[in-house]
């Protein structure tokens, strides 16, 4: 099937998290199947064409893309992802991509975005490649579904194609006011009140995406369901619930050719399961990097995040005087709300031998951290997959995380699996989304890292798992033909 991937972030050109992660590597393994795929992002002032080898697509030529009446150029590019040889194309339009940041609070941020996949839609009309299934995701891609059927149905060539919508965000919608609606030159009708692109008075792209799409999925199987529920479904539960036929759970793979103690590019020591010692020198040139001291007996805590509420910072917050009691140390790597950066700048300027904050992105740093830390909290509000946990796992790092969408799914409670009888577990976890659950949870894991006997079972039965893209990938590939059946 040909298969036309469209994502706002795409590792290594351009992440701000684990969307990133995802169409940098999901894509590969979709060809791999026999897929013929191509990728779609912007290109932004990050995506340097000269250091990843792009060229100008003249078979495309200057695109003149309609915004809000406007025609605006939009120029393609072309470039083989690294390492893995996929199709990439980048739309390029320095008034809309060369911004501070990929994504802004700029007035035209829903422009930017029209423009964007109005372009995509654009290349592939002049490629005359004509797509089974556009693969989109997140709000950012989310028209495209209503485009090719109602603003780009003169043109036969999409009668066939198929949309899958992966939402691996639902607290991000892409909601604006209604010029949104016109500048996207989209019938009037459709954003009426009660109408598939209108939601609580605003344009929302991703209802929009979530009604037109033929499949939809999110993922983790746990999230899935969560999206149901009022307490998860930011709004649109009762508009997912109407598609519940077609809504999936897909949990993310890991590209284990980027993530792997054994031959991780940004670390100094390399590791393995039958030989930890790599972890504990990764630890010690942390510690060094941080100004800290090391001792052994002495637990390396681990944070590397957006921060953001939906990742449980609120509760760290009001957990900090307890958590400060333990005998451990912190290395903490983010960036996001001010809020939370200052917390933890001032924390670890109060407490220079046990917090070390490092504020900004920083992906060798990430890495490291992974390496070099025995234990990574990760206590989200909510997750729809998560990969920090997944890459925690395979680096030997012990994950403390809430119960919640693909935490649930990848994390178990060494405690509650001993409970049950078996002693299967490979991090810790809890339920209530509450500052005294989280400490708890912490505790037990510094408890046990002084248990070395368990504290080495729990480490093993995490680096044994594998969550390696192939599985995954062929679950899409029957979402892709059961959209596909569809049209
Ligand atoms: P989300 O996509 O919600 O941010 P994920 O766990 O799925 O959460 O993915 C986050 C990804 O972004 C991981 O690859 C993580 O290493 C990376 N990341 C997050 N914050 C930073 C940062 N400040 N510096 C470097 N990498 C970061
Ligand atoms: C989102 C989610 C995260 C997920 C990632 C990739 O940013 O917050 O849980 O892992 O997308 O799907």
């Amino acid at each position: 099937m040909k298969i036309a991937f469209v994502s706002s972030e795409v590792v290594p050109y351009a992440k701000t998290g684990g969307l990133a992660d995802v169409a940098g590597s999901l894509p590969k393994f979709v060809r791999k199947l026999g897929n013929d795929v191509k990728v779609f992002m912007p290109k932004y002032y990050s995506v340097d064409e000269f250091k990843y080898h792009l060229n100008y697509v003249d078979l495309v030529g200057e695109l003149k893309v309609r915004v809000g009446g406007f025609p605006h150029s939009a120029w393609i590019y072309h470039g083989k992802t690294p390492g893995s040889d996929v199709d990439i194309y980048f739309v390029h339009n320095p008034h809309f991509f060369h911004r501070h940041s990929i994504y802004t609070n700029d007035w035209d941020e829903d422009e930017r975005f029209i423009f964007f996949q109005k372009a995509v839609i654009e290349t592939i009309q002049r490629l005359g490649w004509k797509p089974d299934v556009f693969h989109i995701n997140d709000w950012q891609t989310s028209l495209i579904p209503l485009l090719i059927k109602k603003n780009y149905n003169w043109d036969r060539m999409f009668d066939h194609t198929s949309t899958v919508l992966t939402i691996h965000n639902v607290g991000y919608q892409g909601a604006f006011g209604m010029q949104a609606a016109e500048r996207a030159e989209i019938d009037p009708k459709l954003y009426a009140p009660g109408g598939p692109l209108e939601h609580n008075g605003a344009v929302n792209f991703l209802k929009a995406g979530i009604l037109f799409s033929e499949s939809i999925n999110t993922v983790s199987e746990t999230y899935a369901k969560e999206l149901l529920t009022q307490e998860y479904g930011a709004g649109l539960e009762n508009v997912l619930a109407y598609r519940s036929a077609d809504l999936f759970g897909i949990l993310n793979g890991v590209d284990y050719s980027i993530w792997n103690p054994e031959t991780d590019a940004h670390i100094p020591y390399h590791y393995s399961m039958n030989n930890l010692s790599g972890k504990l020198e990764n630890k010690k040139f942390l510690l060094e990097k941080a100004g800290m001291h090391f001792d052994p007996d002495v637990p390396l805590i681990g944070i590397v995040s957006r921060l953001v509420s939906q990742k449980g910072f609120d509760i760290i917050e009001e957990a900090l005087p307890d958590l400060m009691r333990i005998n451990a140390q912190w290395v903490i790597l983010g960036s996001g709300e001010s809020r939370y950066e200052n917390l933890f700048s001032e924390l670890a300027g109060n407490m220079p031998s046990k917090v070390w904050t490092y504020i900004g992105y920083n992906n060798a740093l990430a890495h490291l951290i992974e390496a070099g830390a025995d234990i990574f909290l990760m206590p989200s509000r909510y997750e729809p997959c998560g990969l920090n946990q997944i890459y925690s796992l395979k680096y030997g790092t012990v994950p403390v995380v809430r119960k919640t969408g693909g935490l649930a799914d990848t994390v178990q409670d060494w405690n509650e699996y001993n409970a049950l009888g078996t002693d299967a577990g490979n991090g810790y976890s809890f339920n209530d989304y509450k500052a005294y659950a989280l400490a708890h949870a912490v505790k037990r894991a510094v408890n046990d890292f002084h248990n070395k006997p368990v504290w080495n079972k729990i480490i093993r039965n995490g680096m044994m798992k594998n969550y390696s893209w192939e599985k995954s990938a062929s679950k899409y590939n029957l979402l892709y033909h059961k959209a596909n059946s569809k049209r």
